[in-house]
């Protein structure tokens, strides 16, 4: 008798047993081993059937190749979430812990075509001024700032105390934010990942960038806010300040996982440690194996269609997982051989990251600084006692604990001063750096 095709069996433990098949990309046993996850959910084929949170049902690509027709295919798929069928319809609380990044907005991620061209030129023109001299420069003031912070007490939470908040002060001087401006930008962005009072973060963050589109239309510098303003796409005002919660969002949280992830794999693998210097090798098996955006890229299709042998309908919600993509076993082949950056942790496509290179650089060298100033860092808990943020998009820690030889904090000029102030260990929660003003206080030590 011929065996019959049997569906795929979830491993024990697996909740894919209770969601009617669907594969759940939430909750503290996917965060703990996704990888497991996506080694199942090849068995469905290049696409299988996942749950974003409870009730929120999408497509996931986990094939490379499928993955790539998917993102070149803009004439098939759409950008602009307008058309996700489930939430027109009214099956997605508009509660739920996906809808933030999900839901519609006036800027470059949701827009197709000619708007997509014209928004995201803005964007890619505009951080093409940045100067990676004194990108250079920035990263590493604000890196003495933050380790001076620490470096007395011999130990540290590196996401918490480092990874999380240099993202955010290097934005503050990129997008040329006043103090008052950039501790509720810090506080904002910091709210809206930490899921703590998400709704009053977004709120203040919107109005502090509605600030910072006001003044730099009164008073313009030399700074990316003001090249987007200035640019020949005319971006009015809400579109300003929808372009910018973008680059402020999608930047800042990638780079802390990136910077995070990075660090996490220099601090573990012994490789690195016995060889020294390999930041940048570290930083591609990264962007290989733990992608800091592990899943996202949501596209809806045009018309009932069919896609990598699965039927799909005009407006269902489709991911692709560049986590999955990234370590399919087809892939060795290609790269053992060299392809070393072919890896989809920037996405491809028309929507490819237009950042990549300023968010590399910075990464890089907040890492390089670090190692500079306290080369002696190493992990202070067992690898598996770390904890992993439970979304299923990004994919960072919750904690990276440090210990390390203590050593005199440094004022701007790189030079040992006395003690500083307590750390301000409020910056690692939204709400409490909006109390403190971390900003302002970065301001006030570049003055010493
Ligand atoms: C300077 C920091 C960064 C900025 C300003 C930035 C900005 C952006 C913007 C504006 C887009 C939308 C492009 C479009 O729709 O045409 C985007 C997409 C994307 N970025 Fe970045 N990004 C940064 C860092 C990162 C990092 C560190 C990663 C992870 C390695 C990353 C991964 C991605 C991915 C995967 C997409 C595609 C998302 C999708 O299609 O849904 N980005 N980024």
């Amino acid at each position: 008798m011929d065996a019959q095709p049997t569906a795929p069996v979830p491993p024990p433990g697996c909740p894919a047993h209770n969601s009617g098949g669907r594969v759940p990309l939430y909750g503290s046993e996917f965060a703990a081993d996704p990888q497991a996850y996506y080694t199942y959910m090849r068995h469905y084929g290049p696409t299988a059937p996942v749950e974003l949170a409870p009730g929120v049902e999408a497509t996931l690509v986990t094939d490379y190749a499928t993955a790539l027709q998917l993102l070149q295919d803009s004439g098939s798929f759409r950008k602009d979430a307008r058309r996700w069928r489930d939430f027109n319809e009214g099956r997605i609380s508009p509660d739920s812990p996906a809808i933030p990044l999900l839901s519609y907005r006036p800027n470059c991620m949701f827009a197709d075509g000619a708007e997509h061209l014209r928004l995201r030129q803005a964007v890619t023109d505009s951080m093409a001024r940045v100067d990676s001299l004194r990108l250079s420069h920035s990263v590493e003031r604000i890196s003495d700032f933050l380790i001076s912070q620490f470096s007395e007490r011999g130990s540290v939470d590196l996401v918490g105390s480092y990874a999380r908040q240099l993202p955010l002060f290097v934005f503050n001087e990129l997008f040329g934010c006043t103090a008052d401006i950039g501790d509720r930008v810090f506080f904002g962005i910091s709210g809206m990942f930490d899921g703590v009072n998400a709704d009053k973060a977004i709120e203040v963050l919107f109005q502090a960038v509605g600030e910072l589109v006001a003044l730099k239309r009164r008073q313009p510098g030399d700074d990316v806010t003001s090249w987007l303003m200035q640019h020949q796409s005319k971006l009015n005002d809400e579109e300003m300040v929808h372009q910018l919660a973008l680059l402020l969002g999608a930047g800042a949280e990638a780079l802390v996982n990136l910077i995070g992830n990075t660090l996490h794999r220099l601090l573990t693998e012994d490789r690195y440690a016995n060889e020294g210097g390999l930041i940048e090798e570290a930083m591609d098996d990264t962007l290989w194996e733990n992608p800091p955006m592990a899943n996202y890229a949501a596209h809806y299709p045009v018309s009932d269609m069919e896609f990598a042998g699965q039927k799909l309908a005009a407006g269902d919600l489709v991911l692709v997982s560049f986590a999955a993509a990234n370590t399919g076993p087809a892939l060795s082949a290609a790269r053992k051989a060299g392809s070393n950056r072919a890896h989809l942790a920037w996405s491809a496509g028309p929507h490819a990251c237009p950042s990549k290179e300023p968010a590399r650089h910075i990464a890089v060298t907040a890492i390089e600084s670090l190692f500079n100033r306290i080369p002696d860092v190493e992990l202070s808990v067992p690898d598996d006692s770390l904890t992993w943020r439970p979304g299923s998009f990004s994919r960072g820690l919750v904690t990276l604990p440090a210990r390390f030889t203590p050593v005199p904090p440094v004022n701007r000029q790189g030079r040992r001063t006395a003690t500083e102030a307590p750390a301000p260990q409020a910056a690692a929660t939204g709400r409490k750096a909006e109390q403190t003003g971390v900003w302002s206080k970065f301001l006030t030590w570049l003055t010493r």
